[in-house]
């Protein structure tokens, strides 16, 4: 692979001329994934575990392989602890659904944290009323970490869940997961860990940290959209009752019960996204075959070359934290006194793609004092000149602006 040429893997780079910084929102896709994908259609497109044909065999073991694959990138003990779904939010609603519902009791505390995107947050709002059970919040310090006190504050023992995003993807703060989980472990709670935001940058390891769900979607690491990872140990998996009902997740159906099939096919209800599935599995051999190590350097260089230069820009607010090696490839930011919507658009007018607004994640908003930012997001595709362009847009969107600014 030619790492110099990253961005030529990319068409939609090529043919747009863009300068994509949105990679928290999705990112886009190398030409292997799409080949991958023209591949299925075109030599063996059928409906995997339900045809004794060869062409339904040649999908069923495509599908499985990328099953095996993900077990080994994420270092899972076996891959009947994969399973797939739509997103991250589909995993998630399905660990509230049904470990949530089954096992949090009246007065039982779930704790999350203020950086949740809403996907770790909304489902536990409903299925704490639905079992009266309670929801706490472990709030961040004024460096936007979770400091160690307050995890311990907030986990206690009448915690059962604890739902913590690895990295956030407003503030690109990276939390201290391993720290989190050996303390809920302590205190007797499970822990599901949101890696949505972090697998496209850095490696997991679930055995290493001892996590026992997690989740994260295809798409935001260069795999097609809707396909979505769900991560659990089996001991816990294998207790769950599936949140989905229907097809291929049962082994006998009588007209009063049904069993259902053994994991993972209990939690894989219906015909699945079986081209997202073999994109997912050409997506993983694009990020090995560069590597973590290569994938971390060349975000690096970016990031911190980008948190330099828009430091300069002395009419930005900047939310990170100033702690380097806990920070991840998300930048939020505002030109003081200006919406963001009203930056995103100049910005677009110069082809850069930003996100702005709440990221899904109203209450950090609030608890920032703010409704919403502008957000450049890295991956490996990225450039300095493309943050030198950033850089040179936003001087322009100021210029515009500042005649507007209230002081
Ligand atoms: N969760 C995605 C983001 O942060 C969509 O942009």
């Amino acid at each position: 692979m030619d790492i110099e040429n990253i961005k030529k893997d990319f068409p939609i780079l090529e043919n747009r001329k863009i300068t994509y910084l949105d990679n928290g929102a999705t990112t886009q896709k190398p030409i292997q994934v799409i080949k991958s994908i023209e591949e299925f259609y075109k030599k063996y497109n059928s409906n995997p575990h339900r045809g004794a044909y060869s062409l339904s065999i040649e999908t069923t073991e495509e599908y499985e392989n990328t099953r095996n694959k993900i077990a080994k990138f994420i270092n899972a003990k076996q891959s009947q602890e994969i399973v797939f779904s739509k997103n991250a939010t589909e995993s998630l609603n399905l660990i509230a659904y049904s470990y949530g519902m089954e096992n949090l009791k009246k007065d039982d505390e779930v704790v999350i944290s203020i950086m949740e995107h809403h996907s770790n947050l909304v489902p536990w709002q409903k299925v704490v009323k639905l079992t009266s059970s309670k929801l706490n919040y472990m709030y961040m310090n004024d460096q936007f970490e979770l400091s160690d006190e307050e995890i311990e504050s907030k986990i206690t023992d009448k915690t059962k869940i604890v739902g913590i995003t690895h990295v956030s993807n407003v503030l690109g703060t990276i939390n201290n997961i391993k720290r989190i989980i050996k303390y809920a472990h302590k205190k007797g709670a499970i822990v599901i860990v949101d890696a949505s935001q972090s697998i496209p940058h850095m490696p997991i390891d679930v055995q290493d940290l001892d996590c026992d769900f997690l989740v994260f979607s295809g798409h935001k690491m260069l795999a097609p959209l809707g396909i979505g990872v769900l991560y659990g140990k089996k001991e816990i998996l294998n207790k769950m009752t599936p949140f989905l009902m229907g097809g291929d997740m049962i082994e006998y159906v009588y007209e009063q019960e049904t069993r259902f099939a053994p994991l993972p096919n209990k939690f894989e209800a219906g015909t699945q996204n079986v081209e997202a599935v073999i994109g997912l599995g050409a997506a993983i051999d694009y990020i090995n075959n560069i590597g973590y190590d290569k994938i971390q350097e060349i975000e690096n260089n970016i990031v911190q070359y980008a948190i330099a230069e828009l430091s300069k820009l002395n009419y930005l607010d900047l939310y990170l934290t100033p702690n380097k090696e806990n920070h991840s490839a998300v930048i939020s930011f505002n030109i003081k006194g200006v919406h963001p919507h009203d930056v995103a658009t100049i910005l677009d007018t110069e082809g850069i793609c930003i996100r702005s607004g709440n990221h899904c994640a109203q209450p950090l908003m609030r608890y920032l004092g703010i409704d919403s930012t502008c957000r450049a997001s890295f991956y490996i595709y990225n450039t300095k000149n493309d943050v030198d362009k950033l850089v040179n847009a936003l001087n322009k969107a100021y210029t515009m602006f500042k005649k507007y600014i209230v002081k």
